[in-house]
């Protein structure tokens, strides 16, 4: 059993509807997401774009809950100023994508946000350990970036559990996130027992088959049970 506490749900709005995309914001945060989870892709980093400033400042207008921005960008040193503009967002970049992660991640802290580095399923966790104890989040994608609604890779619960045995070991800060392929089954509960305590999900709340407070009581309730 692992304490509610513990294990923070952020939704993508990847997967939101984004002719209501306000509402659903609103609706996900009554329903008590987190954080919000919030996929800017630029075209290069990943083959589709997703959307800009305006759209992520639209979304920031309807909720309370801090944003968790993951750049899934090429160079996002280049956007940080866009990008980074409230204290209480949590930005994450891409390993892959920089071209000098140390000072990247220097410039995020620096200007008071809470940082987080994606890792890609083919990237291993070597390249992000020199970054490690300057973090407050590493994120481990689960599924190739670019588009919701794909399976969950296995593999990726072995690079949780080496990332916690780094960090438990070194005594680090870094929160373990995971983000793709997320349902409320074995994927969740397996990520939360390898040491996931961020939780993204995206299709498995924002979809047709039941509303988005049915969603996330389904998904809380399978990480407590
Ligand atoms: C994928 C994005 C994810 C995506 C997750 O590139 O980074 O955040 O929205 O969607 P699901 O949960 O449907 O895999
Ligand atoms: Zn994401």
């Amino acid at each position: 059993m692992v304490s509610e506490a513990r294990v923070l749900i952020a939704p993508s709005v990847l997967s939101a509807n984004f002719s209501d995309l306000g509402r659903q914001v609103q609706e996900v945060t009554e329903a008590g997401a987190d954080l919000i989870h919030v996929d800017v892709m630029d075209g290069v980093f990943v083959p589709t774009i997703s959307f800009d400033e305006v759209v992520v400042d639209a979304i920031r207008a309807n909720t309370d809950v801090p944003l968790n921005i993951h750049l899934m960008v090429q160079e996002p040193e280049n956007l940080l100023s866009t990008f980074a503009k409230v204290e209480t967002d949590q930005i994450l970049v891409h390993a892959e994508a920089c071209r000098h992660l140390r000072s990247t991640v220097s410039r995020i802290k620096d200007m008071g946000n809470q940082v987080g580095v994606a890792i890609n399923p083919d990237t291993l966790v070597s390249e992000v350990e020199e970054v490690l104890p300057m973090l407050d989040i590493v994120m481990v994608m689960s599924v190739v970036p670019g588009a919701s609604g794909q399976p969950f890779i296995p593999e990726s619960l072995d690079k949780i559990r080496l990332l916690k045995r780094i960090i438990d070991k070194a005594g680090y800060m870094a929160q373990i996130e995971v983000d793709g392929g997320i349902k409320a089954d074995c994927t969740a509960k397996e990520s939360v027992k390898a040491g996931a305590t961020i939780l993204v999900a995206g299709s498995a709340i924002f979809n047709d088959r039941e509303s988005i407070p049915d969603a996330m009581k389904r998904m809380r309730g399978c990480i407590l049970g």
